[in-house]
């Protein structure tokens, strides 16, 4: 099947509502329309995703998501070639109303169904957006994930190690929220880092005295929470430069521990090119280390467009046409799996993130 394709993506698996649409000719795939509808107003309120509202959004949003997808790519539902629908991991609920939409519309204009795993839209993104040959190493980060992969092909994943605990995403949502600064704890802690000196605090760097690619979060979490609980019992409160020294050095201490755990996914997978995707790739700090990892050993770097990173319908898209394209394809059996791993071979990790299961 080598011809051009167009397919609608849909994508509900977690805070964001998505829909696309994309046409992969031989010359190269073309996003035609990509809508993503957040949440983040609706969970604000509790901290935190609430599965239950997700699921009702998502499945009151979906359909005018698809409309305005395929409205801002100028076709109609018989200019499609197939329907790609993420069909997990992710929020049981929300994975439903993605999956149970996309049956729905198949059954009614005879498309193909395509089941996709939300970690193989974003592992397969950077072939969308920069043209990567496999195989290439992908280092997910997100809110939700955190995991090492070779990607060799569309189905044909390998992960060399991922987060035991908390996501780096996750890590610094809460570490955020222990200093009082705004969610998402990200973007806040960066800014705050910025007039930071990271070596005032000792912070620990998890994992490295073991071999591996494993990592883990939560105990520098924890050691962010105890250096904040002495200064408060030491001084009464945070000046503004403690909470801009403590964001400084959590930030280095997920820095080193993402760059040296890249040097070792590098040296195990001897790929030419690593991939970084998840909201944390947008953090300057964390990419110009893992910028300057891959320049030590002559590897190339990419990381798609931040719209592309985070959670969307394109990547959904990309990755049912990929899918399809290797004989896969579902029938109206396809059913929504919280739990999905890429690599069935690997054993599982145990931590899974805040966000559920995804990336
Ligand atoms: O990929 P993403 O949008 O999907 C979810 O996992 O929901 O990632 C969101 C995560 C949040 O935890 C957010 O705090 C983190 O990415 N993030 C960042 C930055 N921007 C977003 N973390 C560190 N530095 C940033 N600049
Ligand atoms: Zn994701």
């Amino acid at each position: 099947m080598d011809g051009t394709l167009v397919f609608l993506g849909i994508e509900s698996s977690c805070d964001d509502t998505a829909a696309a649409v994309v046409r992969d000719a031989p010359g190269g795939a073309e996003i035609l329309s990509s809508v993503v509808e957040g949440q983040v107003a609706l969970h604000a309120p509790f901290g935190g995703v609430v599965p239950e509202i997700a699921a009702r959004a998502h499945a009151e949003r979906i359909d005018h998501c698809i409309e305005a997808a395929l409205a801002e790519a100028g076709l109609g539902l018989d200019a499609l070639d197939g329907i790609a629908v993420t069909a997990g991991p992710g929020l049981i609920g929300g994975v439903l109303s993605g999956v149970m939409c996309a049956k729905g519309l198949a059954a009614a204009t005879g498309l193909p169904l395509v089941g996709v795993n939300h970690l193989a839209g974003h592992a397969l993104t950077p072939r969308l957006t920069d043209g990567l040959t496999y195989p290439y190493l992908m280092l997910l980060v997100s809110g939700g994930h955190c995991q090492f992969l070779t990607v060799s092909g569309p189905e044909d994943f390998t992960r060399l190690g991922g987060s035991i605990d908390d996501a780096p995403g996750e890590a610094f949502d809460k570490v955020a929220k222990l200093l009082g600064l705004p969610q998402p704890g990200g973007p806040a802690v960066e800014a705050e880092a910025m007039t930071g000196d990271p070596r005032r605090f000792a912070l620990p760097r998890p994992l490295l005295d073991r071999p591996g690619c494993d990592l883990s979060f939560s105990g520098l979490k924890t050691a962010v929470l105890r250096a904040r609980d002495g200064l408060l019992a030491a001084q009464g409160g945070l000046f503004r430069q403690d909470r801009a020294d403590l964001c400084a050095g959590f930030q280095a201490a997920v820095t080193d521990v993402l760059a040296e755990k890249t040097r070792r996914a590098l040296d195990l997978s001897a790929v030419p090119a690593l991939a970084v995707a998840g909201g944390v790739a947008a953090n300057s700090t964390i990419r110009a280390a893992l910028e300057r990892v891959c320049a030590e050993r002559g590897v190339r770097f990419t990381a798609p467009p931040l719209r592309l990173c985070t959670d969307n319908a394109a990547m959904i898209a990309y990755a049912g046409i990929a899918r399809f394209r290797a004989d896969g394809r579902d029938g109206m059996d396809l059913s929504a799996r919280p739990r999905w791993p890429l690599d069935s071979r690997s054993p599982a990790l145990i931590g899974s993130g805040k966000k559920g299961a995804k990336a």
